[in-house]
């Protein structure tokens, strides 16, 4: 598996394929029938404290790994549920614009974020997407991001606590004129494997709202 975490793919990929404004792209939303395996908010007993860095609105977008940076009560959080924080990272959309479609990892799984935004968060969103195609096949970096052949499966502000999928093709939507700035937490299991969607829903299913 490659992930858009690894330090090398991000030098050599991320920062091309995601650093540049993209031109905002609309489409209307309605709720699909799919099941929801993209999006639930969590309630938790704190606040997630907003790191210094997730202030503004520049105009180049930004994925940054905050390397050695952990919220305390996310830490005693993920002490209890017997599982770890693998990566903290922001990923910030700049006003008017999106990221592209991506999986942030190939081949695409069905992996968890806990995720926090800050910024124009009643417009903000972050959106799944299906191709129109449904045979296509995601294995490797790049993908085809041209939204016109994808279907809008699914939408989400994420303005508080909640977990995301972020296996499944997404890309964050900000069409304010505030800078959207998101904090992710990786959570993993202690032998660092991910962790999919369906093990998410049961490991935090107390704080599920
Ligand atoms: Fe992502």
């Amino acid at each position: 598996m490659t992930t858009i975490y690894d330090p090398k793919l991000k030098e050599e990929f991320v920062r091309e394929y995601f650093y540049k404004g993209i031109e905002l792209y609309e489409r209307p939303y309605t709720v699909s029938d799919y099941p929801n395996i993209y999006h639930q908010y969590l309630q938790l007993p704190f606040e997630i404290k907003r790191p210094d860095l997730c202030y503004g609105s520049p105009t180049d977008a930004k994925i940054t790994n905050l390397h050695d940076y952990r919220d305390e009560n996310i830490e005693q959080l993920h002490n209890k549920l017997g599982i770890k924080t693998l990566i903290v990272e922001v990923v910030y959309t700049p006003p008017n614009s999106n990221l592209p479609i991506h999986s942030d990892a190939m081949p695409i799984d069905n992996h968890v974020k806990l995720n926090i935004t800050w910024g124009n968060s009643d417009k903000a969103a972050t959106r799944w997407w299906l191709p129109k195609d449904r045979t296509t096949t995601f294995n490797t970096f790049p993908i085809n991001s041209d939204r016109n052949d994808y279907d809008l499966i699914y939408q989400a502000h994420t303005n508080s606590p909640c977990l995301i999928n972020v296996g499944q093709l997404h890309d964050s939507y900000n069409p304010s004129n505030e800078g959207r700035w998101t904090l992710s937490t990786i959570p993993a299991h202690m032998d660092n494997r991910f962790i999919q969607w369906d093990e998410a829903m049961e490991i935090y299913k107390d704080y599920i709202i």
